[in-house]
């Protein structure tokens, strides 16, 4: 089931506090993170697999990279999963050591490749012609470097086809057809070759890609043993854990799952560690994103609630046409009347948050509340329509802090220039 909050005399209460509240004293639209979800969510997917066999989550900081977020996991134990050097930086400035970050990058440039190096992370490879480019920039330092290779397994899931990534044909991964021979030329190359990554995509509501591409895992494991005598120390089968969006839909049970997987790698392989690369599993029900009210407008067939929150802060329905439930947080669970579209103030008729929801009586000035809005919210937001990112707020127990401030004119001013001539 979809995570929910409780209402007190029709206030929605968030983190031991009124979302209401929350709005009036930090203004919107803002995200707003529950710290004790983070840390759940966390705990309970680690130990779904951890009381099995060594495990580490990596967790996949291009959901939320929130330095404060990225501080509760960083204390939490987790690893991550980077996708550039910008996340790797700011994983490193949150505190976590270079060994507990994995880079896996597509298409990555010479120089990016360098910087990372630089950062002393782990580097996970995504092609040959990566190999390649690393050994040169390695130089006689690739003896014994530690490496791994994302491979394209040939299992596709997620919740759309934008974020599929796994299928055969991917632009994502070594081609399974080559991952023999790049296995061999790494060896002759003279790393340390220690795992094997595979990502299938993103939300999917089922478990069985999972299980899926454990075996293709499983099975290239073995082979590189047998054929080209590669001990891998982990199996890395990716992240792309579904939440329940809606409020029936089910939820993935980790605790299965995290039996199941184990005990394949512990009964088929050699293996010792599995690595997972969860993001939004673990902050995505953390995370509220509140707004308010400007307009409510009857346009004949169709009733609007216009917000103040459009695709520049949360672009998910817009881009993937995603569900995400909204309430009204001074409202909570009052009865409702009628259907509404809720649409932002951005100026294309695609800008929208929620389609044909029943809402109680809204009116301008009421708090709307998007749920499901910590994993690839703030991360995907922009700055169109010449409208500021918004802010930050965490809390924890009953306390809300900011964890960062809204922007202002002058940030989205700072890095332009007029050139002299046109003064
Ligand atoms: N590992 C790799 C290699 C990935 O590419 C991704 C996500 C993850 C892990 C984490 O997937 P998660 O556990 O969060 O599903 N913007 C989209 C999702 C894009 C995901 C891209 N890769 C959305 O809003 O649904």
């Amino acid at each position: 089931m979809m995570r929910d909050f409780e209402g007190k005399d029709g206030i929605m209460q968030f983190g031991g506090m009124s979302a209401v509240e929350i709005a009036e004293r930090f203004g919107t639209p803002i995200y707003v993170t529950d710290e004790q979800i983070v840390r759940e969510n966390y705990r309970r997917v680690y130990e779904a697999f951890s009381r099995f066999m060594e495990t580490e989550i990596h967790y996949a900081c291009k959901a939320n990279t929130n330095l404060a977020i990225l501080r509760i996991l960083e204390q939490e134990g987790s690893c991550i999963d980077a996708v550039s050097i910008g996340e790797v930086l700011t994983c490193l400035k949150a505190g976590f050591s270079p060994e507990r970050i994995m880079y896996t990058g597509v298409n990555v440039s010479d120089k990016e490749l360098k910087e990372v190096v630089d950062t002393g992370c782990r580097i996970n490879i995504d092609s040959e012609s990566e190999l390649e480019r690393l050994s040169e920039i390695l130089g006689d330092k690739r003896k014994g470097f530690p490496i791994s290779f994302r491979v394209t397994p040939g299992v596709s899931s997620g919740h759309g086809t934008k974020v599929m990534t796994g299928g055969k044909g991917s632009k994502f991964g070594i081609p399974y057809n080559r991952v023999m021979d790049t296995y061999a030329r790494a060896k002759e190359l003279g790393y340390d070759i220690k795992g094997i990554h595979a990502h299938t995509g993103s939300g999917g509501n089922t478990t069985d890609p999972f299980i899926e591409v454990v075996e293709v895992l499983i099975e290239l494991t073995n082979r590189l043993k047998d054929e080209l005598d590669i001990h891998l120390e982990f199996i890395d089968f990716g992240g792309g854990l579904g939440v329940p969006y809606k409020p029936q839909e089910e939820e993935c049970d980790v605790n299965e799952l995290g039996a199941e997987i184990t005990d394949m790698i512990l009964e088929e392989t050699d293996v010792k560690k599995v690595c997972l690369e969860p993001g939004r599993y673990i902050v995505c029900d953390s995370t509220i994103l509140l707004s308010k009210i400007n307009d409510v407008k009857d346009a004949g067939p169709k009733r609007y609630v216009g917000i103040d929150a459009g695709f520049n802060v949360l672009i998910r329905p817009s881009f993937y046409d995603s569900y995400h439930h909204v309430a009204l947080a001074n409202k909570f669970n009052k009865a409702c009347v009628a259907k509404y579209e809720v649409v932002g103030p951005i100026c294309e008729s695609g800008d929208y948050i929620a389609h044909d929801r029943i809402l109680p009586d809204p009116k301008e000035g009421d708090i709307l509340c998007v749920y499901n809005a910590g994993a690839y919210g703030f991360s995907m937001s922009s700055r169109y329509n010449s409208r500021p990112l918004c802010a930050e707020v965490l809390v924890n127990d009953g306390k809300a802090e900011l964890i960062r401030e809204a922007e202002t004119m002058d940030d989205l001013w700072k890095h332009q220039i007029i050139p002299e001539r046109l003064r």
